[in-house]
């Protein structure tokens, strides 16, 4: 059974046209990750799925049955925004069982769902507590409790966790997961800025920009084999080197030119017809290495170095004079600024877009 469906939703704020078609299919129980700038419609795409934003056109099915017309409260489905916005004079349990309580469940069943959830959570030791006596972390695990007693069918989240310190984000992100396991047959669709959260959470994610799909896919799908030079920086970080060329050989493998005269051999097939055509050549900071031997595919000055310990970061004067290639090495490297040093990369790493911006291929 399908959990979700959307079929050619859009949505337009009087002439301002903010989704351009949204076609998604999202299965029952799967954990679906939104990203996408600024602006580009994830939250409006969120809420109309909850039912807080009319639907300008199209079809959205929840379990098989058409909800455009359908209230919030009937849909099944509970929403965790960016600010938890609990009640304040509340403790932790009333907030919890607020919704419950109005929807006229029974004392024992909504102790049932609050303890099932505080447990999940836990925050059993915080129940009699107001909101301002926990800490930002504990406060959202409320808003997230809060939203599991209402048993919901597709659960959505905004942003939720953008408002905690790195060291939260990081716990909360794993309960996160831990209750996606828990909770199997719940639908789950997250919205973040967060590279790690979409790579980590998501079965698949969806890539918007500007009211439009670029790409939808589970995580590394979407890592080795962007759709389009969209995708191809947007997912990573940093993000992909991208730098202009010329095709100069067709055929099972390809051959570029950049900039700089250079050329490149690609595992790559393209047709004849690409031969003389423009293109984007892109590879990963982390998929390059310091060469070793003759074989390199380009030679620059390091301009800035960044030791982060984990890893150094490199910001490398290339082949492209506007923009430093970022090379992204493994631990520490003894590297001074000023050095001139060549770079390589596994062949089979490397990216190859046409003119457009879709990409070839392999
Ligand atoms: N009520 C409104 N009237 C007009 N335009 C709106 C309204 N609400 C949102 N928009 C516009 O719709 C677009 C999408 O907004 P939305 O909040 O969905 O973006 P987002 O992807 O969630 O961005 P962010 O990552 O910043 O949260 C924006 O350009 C925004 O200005
Ligand atoms: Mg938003």
């Amino acid at each position: 059974m399908t959990g979700l469906v959307l079929k050619d939703i859009r949505k337009a704020y009087g002439q301002v046209k903010v989704l351009h078609g949204i076609d998604l299919e999202i299965k029952e129980g799967e954990f679906v990750v939104f990203v996408g700038p600024s602006g580009c419609g994830k939250s409006t795409l969120l809420r109309m799925i909850a039912g807080l934003e009319d639907i300008t056109s199209g079809e959205m099915y929840i379990d098989g049955q058409l909800v455009n017309d359908v209230p919030p409260s009937k849909r099944g489905i509970a929403m965790v925004f960016q600010s938890y916005a609990l009640y304040p004079h509340m403790t932790v349990y009333d907030n919890m069982a607020f919704g419950m309580r109005i929807a006229g469940e029974s004392k024992e069943e909504i102790d049932r769902r609050v303890k099932s959830a505080a447990g999940i959570l836990q925050l059993e030791p915080y129940l009699d507590r107001l909101p301002k006596a926990l800490s930002g972390g504990q406060r959202q695990r409320v808003a997230i409790g809060r939203a599991i007693c209402r048993n919901p069918k597709v659960f959505l989240f905004d942003e939720p966790l953008s408002n905690l310190d790195a060291a939260l984000r990081v716990a909360t992100r794993i309960e996160i997961a831990k209750l996606n396991e828990q909770m199997a047959d719940t639908t789950m669709i997250y919205v973040t800025h967060d590279q790690v959260e979409a790579m980590t959470l998501a079965d698949r994610i969806v890539v918007l920009s500007a009211g439009k799909i670029e790409q939808v896919g589970p995580p590394l799908e979407l890592y080795e084999r962007p759709a389009n030079l969209f995708v191809a920086r947007f997912i990573g970080s940093p993000a992909m080197n991208i730098m202009p060329v010329t095709v100069m050989g067709t055929g099972d493998t390809t051959r570029i030119k950049l900039k700089d005269g250079s050329e490149v051999t690609m595992d790559l097939a393209t047709a004849s017809s690409e031969q003389g055509k423009a293109g984007s050549f892109g590879v990963r900071p982390e998929d390059l290495a310091i060469a070793a031997g003759e074989d390199f595919l380009f030679e620059g000055v390091v301009e800035i170095v960044e030791a982060l310990g984990e890893v150094t970061l490199l910001y490398v004067n290339g082949p492209v004079e506007e923009e430093p290639i970022v090379v992204k090495l493994p631990g520490i490297v003894d590297v001074k600024k000023g050095q001139t040093l060549r770079f390589s990369a596994d062949r089979t790493k490397l990216h190859l877009f046409d003119a457009a911006g879709q990409t070839y291929r392999r």
